[in-house]
């Protein structure tokens, strides 16, 4: 059994202040790793469960291994075992649900907090605000009395076409299990399981129930369990949802490799293994194979795999009394430690929808916002120059919170970007709003939504005349014009992939239309996922993304456009200039059919981009400031090291504009001698740092010489190879400053 073998770092911040020049101040931070306060799974009250499952008949054992309604397990009664409360999802808490059918409730106390979506958090590069974010949504799904928080969702981007992009977090299993590990200790801290998912490679929606997917070990290891591991293992999660698609051959669910060897044995794992919603395909061979309780869509509970016909099994001797109490007991595990027992006191109550977590929700987006292009310093609008502004696009008052299929939160509060303008800019300012496209579909196609079947909806893409005229109209008399543009969540959607990286709805020509009559125009994408901005690029002299951004998305929004925040964003993922220029899809390796072979190997997102030399239209890491920043004297404290050590490398990051702001620090390594194949270059460091106008900020980042290392199949281990290693530090993954080398022996 391999323990985790990363050392935990006390947190260190070394803060000291001189002076150097009039004005100039110069700060140390020393980087290490953040102690963020989680949770143990404790084995302590192994004895007391032993005993409990001594008095528990058949009936009342397979009623903890299955939903008896959409979200809930039996309880026992007799025994003061309550039921087990699960709730969506990765935005906060979903709203109550028909406990037979996805039906909403319609209650007036069931509101939350909206949480910005995945690729928004991670496009923050701040592990200080993913573990806000665990914290938050801990807190509320207490206050709504739930166990289970069916959240984070970490697959990796493998494709932008990915229906589940927007909620999921990176190409990059780095920044991945960066953002994951203070995700779960947030969520935990509250007496609530993180349940991460979706265990494991699941990075489509197309043929997800059926799809059997095939990665090499290699491949396995280093991109797509990365993050799962650190979950496990660093953050101690809970409990995992296993994913809909098989691999190697057997569905997750049922997956003696990836449940048992991998996650058990290897990673010590004492949680449990919660099937996604209707993702269980047998009884004995689930059952046996590691999973611990089957969720599902709406059918009659009895007829669950773990439920009579688990009944049924164990009287018939198909399984053994000693099989099924082994999951009795880790379900019970986890209910101890998170105080749900009869008896247990001192539970966290938890709070929702507070100006606090709605504070944490803007924080988030604010520092997710990633500015892609600012020729003519149109940005941050200058409100004393400008009478009037156009605001145009239906994103401009568009909601997320809602909208798709999935998980999505009810909430009172969210601010649309017109909102946010009307809240930022002084009255003076007269704002003149035009809709300018529609969101509108024709014919719908068939989609598989768990064992349901639904509708998607066929996009119209072309212009209503009317609405054009009025867009163009606002734009000609306005000083400055903001196009709020991009997709939804009723475009980017769970369920299904998207069909290509176009536009939707005929934006392409609002927006040439609105560029041709107001040169003062500022493009604002809202999506979760790339689309083909080949030409906004080419046309626009000032482009933001922002993304599906929560309940305060539209003031942190807002904020941006006017400098009150320097956006300090970066892309978590790549954007191609074309769809076949991605992995995946250079690959020919998607969607496959019933099997898909993971091509494109180790090279995913930015490693692809990165040693095939292909151009991307915005690299991973990318993102602009408001301000300057310049690099230097980048250092590590000794030329060479072994495995075990810890390699120091130091720089100093000085602002060399006028506004104060933060940078993304990016360390990438490439292994310039190694013996198998690696990518280009690897993300293994990041710090976000804010760095006062004219100061200087001397970092250090921490780089366990571990991480330099690739997983040897034949050794079934982790190898670092002994050589050079470059070290760069970089703005993004195509923006290196400044590099250096060392050894390992
Ligand atoms: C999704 C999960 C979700 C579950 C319950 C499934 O379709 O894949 O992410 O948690 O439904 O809503």
């Amino acid at each position: 059994m391999k323990k985790n073998s990363l050392i935990t770092f006390t947190a260190l911040i070394v803060l000291s202040f001189f002076s150097c020049k009039e004005n100039e101040t110069i700060t140390s931070v020393e980087v290490t790793e953040p102690e963020y306060e989680g949770a143990e799974l404790s084995l302590e009250f192994d004895q007391k469960i032993d005993s409990l499952i001594a008095l528990m008949t058949l009936e009342e054992k397979v009623g903890m291994l299955h939903g008896n309604t959409l979200f809930t397990t039996a309880a026992v009664e007799r025994l003061g075992i309550p039921k087990l409360q699960i709730a969506d999802g990765p935005l906060g808490i979903r709203e109550e649900l028909e406990i037979n059918s996805w039906t909403p409730l319609g209650l007036d106390d069931d509101f939350a907090t909206y949480y910005p979506a995945g690729a928004g958090l991670s496009a923050t590069w701040n592990t200080d605000l993913a573990y806000a974010f665990g914290n938050g949504v801990g807190e509320e799904a207490r206050a709504r009395n739930k166990d289970i928080l069916l959240s984070p969702a970490i697959n990796i981007i493998r494709t932008p076409l990915g229906g589940r992009t927007y909620e999921y977090f990176t190409e990059d299993p780095f920044l991945n299990k960066k953002m994951t590990v203070p995700f779960v200790k947030g969520i935990q801290k509250n007496n609530v399981a993180a349940c991460v998912k979706h265990y494991a490679a699941n990075n489509q929606e197309t043929n997800r129930n059926i799809v059997d997917v095939q990665i090499d070990e290699r491949t396995l290891r280093e991109i797509y369990l990365p993050a799962y591991k650190a979950a496990v293992t660093e953050a101690n999660a809970y409990s995992l949802m296993g994913a809909y698609n098989k691999f190697r051959g057997d569905y997750l669910c049922e997956n003696d490799y990836m449940l048992n060897t991998v996650l058990r044995d290897e990673w010590d794992f004492k949680g449990i293994i919660v099937s996604d919603w209707a993702a269980v395909h047998s009884t004995v061979k689930s059952l046996k194979n590691g999973l611990d309780i089957e969720m599902g869509t709406p059918k009659p509970f009895d007829e669950f795999y773990l439920a009579q016909p688990l009944i049924d099994s164990a009287k018939t001797g198909k399984i053994s009394d000693t099989e099924i109490d082994k999951h009795v007991k880790r379900i019970l595990r986890l209910m101890y430690n998170l105080k749900m027992m009869e008896g247990q006191t001192n539970r966290v109550k938890g709070s929702i929808s507070t100006e606090a977590h709605f504070k944490d929700a803007y924080n988030i987006a604010a520092e997710s916002v990633v500015l892609l292009k600012n020729e003519q310093n149109l940005l941050p609008l200058q409100t004393n120059n400008i009478k009037s502004i156009a605001v145009i696009g239906d994103n401009a008052t568009k909601k997320n919170s809602l909208g798709g299929f999935g998980a999505g939160v009810k909430t009172k509060r969210e601010v649309t970007p017109l909102e946010g303008l009307q809240n930022r800019f002084p009255e003076s300012v007269k704002i003149n709003y035009a809709q300018g496209y529609l969101e509108r579909y024709s014919k719908t196609f068939e989609t598989q939504f768990g064992d349901v079947t639904v509708n998607k909806p066929e996009t119209i893409d072309e212009l209503d005349p009317k609405l054009l005229e009025e867009a163009v109209e606002a734009a000609k008399n306005s000083d400055v014009a903001v196009l709020f543009v991009g997709s939804n969540r009723d475009y980017e959607s769970e369920a299904s992939d998207r069909k290509d990286l176009e536009l939707p709805f005929g934006q392409e020509a609002l927006i040439e239309a609105v560029l041709a009559v107001n040169p003062n125009t500022v493009v604002v994408m809202i999506a979760g996922a790339p689309f083909d901005i080949n030409e906004i690029k080419e046309q626009a002299s000032t482009l933001v993304w922002s993304w599906f951004n929560g309940s305060e998305g539209g003031n942190a929004l807002a904020d941006v456009l006017l400098g009150n925040v320097n956006p300090s964003g970066r892309l978590p993922w790549t954007m191609p200039k074309k769809l076949e220029d991605s992995p995946a899809h250079a690959t020919n390796s998607f969607p496959g059919n019933e099997t898909l072979t993971y091509d494109e190997g180790i090279l995913v997102g930015y490693r692809w981009f990165d040693t095939k030399n292909i151009e991307p239209l915005y690299p991973f890491g990318y993102g602009l400031s408001y301000t300057t920043f310049e690099f230097s004297n980048l250092k590590t404290d000794k030329p060479s090291y072994t495995e075990n050590d810890m390699i120091q490398v130091s720089f100093s990051i000085k602002n060399t504009g006028n506004m104060d702001g933060k940078e993304v620090a990016q360390l990438y390594i490439t292994d310039s001698e190694s013996s198998v194949e690696k990518a280009a270059q690897e993300l293994k460091g990041f710090k976000k740092v804010m760095v006062k106008s004219g100061s200087t900020v001397n970092v250090t980042i921490l780089l366990p010489a571990k991480e330099l290392a690739y997983y040897d199949v034949s050794k079934k281990d982790w190898v670092v190879e002994p050589g050079a290693y470059k070290l760069k530090i970089g703005k993004s993954s195509r923006d290196i400053v400044a590099e250096t080398t060392v050894s390992i022996e």
